[in-house]
Order: C-alpha cells, then sequence, then structure tokens
C-alpha cells in the first residue's frame, strides 16, 4: 500500500493553514517568552538591558507593519506606567528624517525577521546618532540581532504565514516586560495580572466559533473600520492591517475621535465598523461615536470586557474578551481582529498563508 506523506500537512499539525495554527500557538509563545524573564517576583531580562533601561529617560521605537504597531501600543503603556516619553516611528521614515535623539537615548527596534531593510537602516543612522539599540527580534542570528548593541529575542518559534500573529503579540510581550522595568518598582498585581495573559488567551481561542460566524455574516462588507483610544486605536491599526493583507477588504483604522474630522463621510449602509472598546474611563465617548456610525446605517461589533454592558444597546454585536488590565488587552483584542481576518480571507477562497503581492519579509527596499 502507498501512504501519501505531505510534509507541509505534517507541519500544520492539523491545522488547515500556517496562520491558524500560529494563531493558536499564541498561549504558548506569550508563555514562554514572559517565564523564562520572571524570576522571583521580579522581571529580569539581562543584567546589560536591564541596566541600560534603568538610565533611559527617553526612548525611540522604530519597526515596519505589525513591528510598528508593536511600538505604537508600547508607546502608550510605557508612557501611562513608566512615566518615560516615547517616540516611535515607522523605519521608512525614521530613515529620512532627521529624528532629533541625543547621546544615551534608547531605541528598540523591533523586526520579526530582523531582516527588514529600512528597519536595519534605521538602526545604522541610529547607532550613528550615538543612540544605543535594542533589537527585539524573532529570528537568532538575524542581521539585525547581530548589529544592534543589544538583543532580546521573542521566544514565538518559527513564523511562516505572511500575516504576523504570534511575532507580534510576543513583542508586546517584551514591551510589557520592558515597561516594568523601566517602572522601577515591581509591582505584584500589576506583574500577577501580565503572568494571566497566556492563559487569558486560551479562554479567548476557546471562543473562536464565535468570531466564525460573525465573520461568515460580514465577509462581504466592502469597507471596514476600525475605530478605538489609546491602545485600542494602537491595536485598530494593526488590526485593519490585518483585514486588508490577507481577505483583501478596504479596511481602514482611526483614532475614534477623529471620526468626525473625516472618516463619517464614508459611514453608510455597507460599512462595518469594528470599535474596540476597553479602557473604561472612556466607554462613554466610544459609546456616542459608535451611535454616530449606527445613525449612518453602519454595522456596529464591539469588543469590550466580559460583564461590561455599556454597548448592549447600541452595538449589533458584542465580543468579549476576559477581565485583565485594561492597558494589557491589546495582546487580547488583536487576537480576535487575527481571527476575523483569517476567517473573513478564508470565506473569500483566499490562502491566508501566502497573500498576493506580499512578503514575508521585504529587504529590499
Ligand atoms: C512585511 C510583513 C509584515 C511585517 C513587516 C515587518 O511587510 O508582511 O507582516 O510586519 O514586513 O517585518 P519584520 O520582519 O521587520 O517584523
Amino acid at each position: 500500500t502507498h501512504v501519501d506523506w505531505d510534509i507541509e500537512a505534517a507541519e500544520k499539525c492539523g491545522y488547515e493553514h500556517f496562520m491558524l495554527k500560529e494563531i493558536f500557538e499564541q498561549p504558548k509563545a506569550l508563555q514562554d517568552t514572559l517565564a523564562s524573564r520572571i524570576k522571583g517576583g521580579e522581571i529580569h531580562l539581562a543584567p546589560a538591558i536591564d541596566a541600560l533601561l534603568q538610565e533611559c529617560t527617553h526612548l525611540l521605537i522604530v519597526g515596519c507593519g505589525s513591528a510598528y504597531h508593536a511600538g505604537m501600543v508600547a508607546k502608550y503603556v510605557i508612557e501611562h506606567f513608566a512615566k518615560i516619553s516615547v517616540e516611535v516611528d515607522v523605519a521608512s521614515e525614521m530613515r529620512y528624517r532627521t529624528p532629533l535623539c541625543r547621546q544615551g537615548d534608547v531605541c528598540i527596534v523591533i523586526s520579526q525577521s530582523g531582516e527588514t531593510a529600512d528597519t536595519l537602516a534605521s538602526l545604522r543612522l541610529l547607532k550613528e546618532l550615538g543612540v544605543k539599540t535594542i533589537a527585539l527580534t524573532n529570528v537568532v542570528g538575524s542581521t539585525i540581532s547581530r548589529e544592534a548593541d543589544f538583543v532580546m529575542y521573542t521566544q514565538a518559534g518559527p513564523e511562516i504565514a505572511v500575516a504576523s500573529t504570534k511575532a507580534l503579540t510576543t513583542q508586546l510581550m517584551c514591551l510589557y516586560l520592558i515597561a516594568m522595568v523601566l517602572k522601577k518598582n515591581h509591582d505584584a498585581t500589576l506583574l500577577a495580572q501580565l503572568s494571566q495573559i497566556p492563559s487569558l488567551a486560551q479562554k479567548l481561542l476557546e471562543k473562536q466559533e464565535d468570531i466564525q460566524r460573525f465573520a461568515a455574516r460580514q465577509f462581504n462588507k466592502d469597507k471596514v473600520f476600525f475605530m478605538g483610544r489609546l491602545t485600542d486605536y494602537a491595536i485598530s491599526l494593526e488590526s485593519a492591517l490585518k483585514l486588508k493583507e490577507i481577505s483583501y477588504t478596504h479596511s481602514e483604522s482611526f483614532a475614534a475621535g477623529e471620526l468626525k474630522h473625516g472618516p463619517i463621510a464614508l459611514v453608510d449602509e455597507s460599512t462595518l465598523v469594528v470599535a474596540m472598546c476597553t479602557q473604561p474611563q472612556l466607554y462613554k465617548k466610544m459609546d456616542s461615536n459608535i451611535k454616530e456610525v449606527k445613525a449612518r446605517g453602519a454595522t456596529a461589533l464591539v469588543v469590550t470586557f466580559d460583564r461590561v454592558h455599556e454597548f448592549d444597546d447600541t452595538a449589533d454585536e458584542v465580543f468579549r474578551i476576559p477581565e485583565t488590565e485594561p492597558y494589557f488587552t491589546p495582546m487580547l483584542t488583536v487576537i480576535v481582529s487575527q481571527l476575523y481576518a483569517y476567517y473573513c480571507s478564508v470565506l473569500k477562497g483566499n490562502d491566508p498563508d501566502k497573500p498576493r503581492n506580499l512578503a514575508k519579509s521585504v529587504t529590499v527596499e
């Protein structure tokens, strides 16, 4: 008898696509990235990095695509918890503008592959300007890992699908750890909440069918807008990117307060608006933004916490994530967007692992 042995199918471990497999690997990837760095109730990155961060008063972050979005989240998180100013930019801008940095500034250079041309060029520029660089990468021995002054690895394991999932969430986890080190005092409550994120991600993944069902009803929408405030805004950027990358749906994102400054002109019956609402102090503001898009005929999906009922009367659908510190939600809400983009892509007959026109690693300019 003849047995067909398909290497690629074997590597997918029973999942239909690498992307889905990688989405489901996130609880473990997050745990691996976190566990090795917590010792005796304290966070230790590496002695040299810990020492560098203790002295740091101004931080730069640079990356492309999803890596840039991780940096956007980190800006909100680090400024909130550590009260250190953070400047974040896409590498293709950073390298051509005139960054005003001083000797002793620290830059976190984020790149899953460690090979992206613009990111590498920014790293080289910043080093010339006397900035100390920390590479945050997934690939051991990559060019960026070798050229940076220091390196911190995301323990995501190989990411095969073009659209980044577990690399992004593990970048976020590393950036939260950096935020906690910058904050200097070891806050046991925050650390405990951070340690719970991998299991909360697992809990969320168990509800994937809710997202699949929602995608089955909405995948043909030709306009999808993601909106939020603060970290929810940063994740809106990543959510719109994910959806356009693999489902080829026209998707955009904006800070919810900007709605009335332009985007509202595009909202009509054919629009799906996904409102990320995990900042309790801003529920009321978000609720009025949702009412504004509903009044123009849009369909509204709200992503918020379990037990939050503020949006029950306004939203068409509410997807709930487990309770945690509101500033930690990006590692959970982004999983909702990944699954939504994945199912829309599959329902449209696309191959989510190999989206048209895109490459996993952009080593040319
Ligand atoms: C490409 C990929 C994106 C990725 C970006 C940066 O555009 O398709 O998923 O976010 O490059 O890649 P890097 O390896 O530097 O993180």
